[in-house]
C-alpha cells in the first residue's frame, strides 16, 4: 500500500516513540563524536535513534526503500523510500537546547507523500500527508499571512563546513537590514514547521541534506507556505514569496 494516510500513520508513531525514548536516555547520560568538522557532531542516542526507526519500518514495511543521515542507504521495491533524521538539531540535543527533533518522511520518489516532525521537549508532533493539510498535535496548522519583509521575522541555519558558514554570515549581513530579525533555531526540520504553524514568517538555508527537509517541506507545503527545496531551501506565506524570494536572491544566498 502507498496511501499517504497510513504512511502518515506510521511516521507519526514512530517518530513520536523514539523521541520520547531519546529525550528519556538523554538524561541518563551519552557519548558522543564529531563528523565532517569539529562542529558537526553525532550522539550514540543519533545512532540508536536511526537503527531503530529502521527496524521499526523494516517491520512494518519490508520492501521499502530506506535512506538515513546516519548512514542508513536501503534500496527498496515498494516504490517508497523513508527519508530519516533520527535527531535534526543535534547541536541542540547535545547542549540540552530545546529545537532538537526526530524527522521521517515517505516519499514516491519524486515527492513526499507523508512527513513527521516530532519536537519531544514541547511535546509537539507536526506532521503532513499530501492533500491531506498540515498538523500539530491534532490541531491543523497555517502559514502567517505576512505580506512585508520589514515586520517579518527570519529564520536560517547554517552548514558545517567554515567556507559555508562564512558565505552565509555575509549573506545575513545583506538579509538583517531589511526584515524584523533572525532567528538561529538550530535544526532544519523545526525550522521549516516554524513556518508552516507561523512562528516564524519564513525561512531559508543553503546546502541541507535531503533527511534535514524532507519531512518539514512537505509539511510547511501543507499548510500553505511557498517552498522551494532544491541547493537553496526557502519558504514563507504565499503573500510574502516575491519580495522574500527577491530578498535572498539579492542578497547571494
Ligand atoms: C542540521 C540542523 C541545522 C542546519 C544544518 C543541519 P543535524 O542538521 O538542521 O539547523 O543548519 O544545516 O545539517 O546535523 O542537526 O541533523
Amino acid at each position: 500500500m502507498s496511501d499517504p494516510v497510513e504512511l502518515l500513520d506510521l511516521a507519526r508513531t514512530i517518530a513520536r516513540d523514539v523521541g520520547t525514548e531519546a529525550a528519556e536516555r538523554r538524561q541518563t547520560g551519552f557519548s558522543w563524536s564529531t563528523k565532517s568538522s569539529s562542529a558537526d557532531v553525532v550522539t550514540e542516542i543519533d545512532t540508536w535513534a536511526e537503527d531503530t526507526i529502521v527496524a521499526r519500518i523494516g517491520q512494518a514495511r519490508p520492501d521499502d526503500g530506506l535512506i538515513g543521515e546516519e548512514g542508513t542507504n536501503r534500496t527498496g521495491t515498494s516504490g517508497i523510500s523513508w527519508v530519516i533524521d533520527p535527531i535534526d538539531g543535534t547541536t541542540n540535543f547535545l547542549y540540552d537546547i530545546v529545537g532538537w527533533s526526530v524527522s521521517i518522511a515517505a516519499s514516491d520518489g519524486t515527492r513526499a507523500l507523508a512527513g513527521a516532525v516530532y519536537d519531544p521537549v514541547r511535546d509537539e508532533l507536526f506532521s503532513a500527508s499530501l492533500g491531506g493539510g498540515a498538523h500539530r498535535n491534532d490541531s491543523s496548522i497555517s502559514v502567517s499571512s505576512k505580506d512585508e519583509l520589514a515586520t517579518a521575522l527570519i529564520a536560517t541555519g547554517f552548514g558545517y563546513a567554515a567556507e559555508r558558514r562564512a558565505h552565509q554570515a555575509d549573506v545575513l549581513t545583506r538579509v538583517l537590514p531589511h526584515v524584523r530579525d533572525i532567528r538561529r533555531l538550530g535544526g532544519a526540520a523545526l525550522d521549516l514547521c516554524a513556518v508552516a504553524c507561523g512562528r516564524v514568517d519564513a525561512y531559508f538555508e543553503r546546502g541541507l541534506s535531503p533527511w534535514d527537509s524532507a519531512a518539514g517541506a512537505l509539511i510547511a507545503a501543507e499548510a500553505g507556505a511557498h517552498v522551494v527545496d532544491d541547493a537553496l531551501t526557502w519558504a514563507c506565506g504565499p503573500q510574502l514569496a516575491d519580495a522574500f524570494g527577491g530578498l535572498i536572491e539579492g542578497a547571494g544566498a
